[in-house]
């Protein structure tokens, strides 16, 4: 944990103390540390970027997406993996440049391709053949050449939640990895003047703490590529392994980048020279392990409810829609009382939303100092997929979001306002006073 403040009692984040941040700027608050995600950026380059030749890294834009976040990725030298027309127009708009990004998506329409084309995005990760269709007459149109990779089902089980494994067979994600349907679309591209297949993509699952689901998918990859270069003398220059690289929430016990990324390269260049065949261009993809520490969510306990013999409530000014997880994942988090960083943790308190809905439980049984109304919270690790998952339920307008560094902290996104929540709504004639 970072350095307190001198008489060490409040929480301190990104050189800031996080009780003047919340009085400052409200809550609840998304807190985003500038340094922890140079940190981790720093990693992928010495542990990869650098060590290996031929690879790149994007960010999955996915896990934690503003036009200021955009430049933060920039200038770390990364790539963006982005996933919809918004993601794209976010980057197009923040000046991102744009053949350093990926388009992923298993239902891309028609107008997000477009999209994707017109502003040149580097590869387009194609998720299937009618996308591969559509694909081919946007090009034709545009008249350009499109650098495209192929989704393909490794037929791997990671060992994550259900709802964010996505490598194995009976996946929504991907081309199935059978023979005549991977040749039949490798072939397509071939013998089209507007799509270039430069190789292939996978990506297991999310929140992933072994290597060995990596490692055999990247096995199976190198099949893939050695029977395209007998049967179609298909050359693969890239391999895209994903993301989903596990990070610390509670108690896990996160890894180095270099566990999993030694591991690939060790089995892509392994299987590459048993077969013969010439080591792609390996490109990753993280998001969550990028930006998933990098953020705490400050919120105001306000209302303590005390069971006896049962338990002890205190509810927060946010919740489920500030942070979906725990209720969708039964995901768990840690946290602290802020202005009591210096107290002892004598109590066991279950830290609850306020949105109508029993599932609205942020925490479980928090090992907590004696927590009062007025106390501040701050939860850690929401740096990935709570802002960017965000919703209006029970009309809560949506934090504000913080970027800290080094001391200073500077606002990235404004707080929603009432008006905001009814910017977009239009009374139809019918019901007019
Ligand atoms: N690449 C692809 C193609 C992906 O689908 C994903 C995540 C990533 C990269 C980045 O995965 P990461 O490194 O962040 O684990 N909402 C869920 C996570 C869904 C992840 C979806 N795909 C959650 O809150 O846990």
């Amino acid at each position: 944990m970072e350095k307190q403040n001198e008489n060490n009692k409040h929480f301190m984040f990104g050189g800031c103390n996080t009780v003047e941040l919340a009085e400052r700027y409200g809550t609840p608050l998304y807190v985003l540390s500038k340094e922890k995600i140079q940190e981790r950026c720093k990693e992928i380059r010495e542990t990869f970027l650098q060590k290996y030749e031929n690879t790149k890294a994007a960010y999955a834009s996915k896990a934690f997406l503003t036009m200021a976040m955009c430049r933060i990725i920039e200038s770390e030298g990364l790539g963006l993996d982005v996933v919809s027309g918004g993601e794209i127009y976010t980057a197009v708009q923040a000046g991102f440049p744009m053949e350093k990004t990926m388009f992923h998506g298993n239902n891309k329409s028609f107008e997000e391709l477009y999209l994707a084309v017109e502003h040149g995005v580097g590869r387009i990760i194609v998720d299937n053949l009618l996308e591969l269709e559509m694909l081919q007459q946007i090009a034709k149109e545009q008249g350009k050449k499109v650098d495209v990779l192929f989704r393909v089902t490794p037929g791997v089980e990671g060992k994550t939640h259900a709802y964010i494994v996505t490598g194995q067979k009976d996946s929504k994600f991907g081309i199935p990895l059978q023979p005549e349907i991977i040749e039949s679309a490798v072939k397509q591209t071939m013998e089209s003047p507007y799509i270039k297949l430069k190789g292939f993509h996978f990506h297991i699952g999310s929140q992933l703490f072994e290597n060995d689901s990596y490692t055999d998918a990247t096995q199976v990859l190198v099949n893939l590529m050695k029977h395209l270069k007998d049967h179609l003398e298909f050359i693969t220059e890239e391999l895209n392994t994903g993301g989903g690289f596990g990070i610390k929430y509670v108690d896990e016990a996160p890894r180095p980048l270099g566990y999993f990324t030694d591991a690939i390269m060790e089995t892509i260049k392994d299987a590459c020279e048993k077969v013969g065949l010439e080591v792609p261009t390996i490109i990753i993809e993280p998001g969550r392990w990028i930006v998933g520490e990098a953020g705490i969510t400050l919120y105001r306990i306000g209302t303590v409810k005390e069971i006896p013999d049962v338990r002890t409530y205190a509810s927060v000014d946010g919740g489920l829609p500030d942070n979906p997880r725990p209720a969708l994942y039964n995901a768990k988090y840690d946290a602290v009382v802020a202005n009591k960083i210096d107290e002892e943790k004598d109590q066991i308190v279950t830290i609850a939303g306020k949105c109508c809905e029993s599932g609205d439980i942020l925490i479980w049984d928090l090992q907590a100092p004696q927590i009062q109304t007025g106390d501040l919270l701050a939860v850690l690790s929401t740096g990935a997929y709570n802002f960017s998952m965000a919703s209006n339920y029970n009309r809560l307008p949506r934090p504000a979001v913080v970027l800290v560094d080094q001391g200073k902290a500077e606002i990235m996104v404004q707080r929603e306002t009432y008006g905001d929540l009814l910017s977009r709504e239009q009374m139809p004639n019918s019901l007019r006073r």
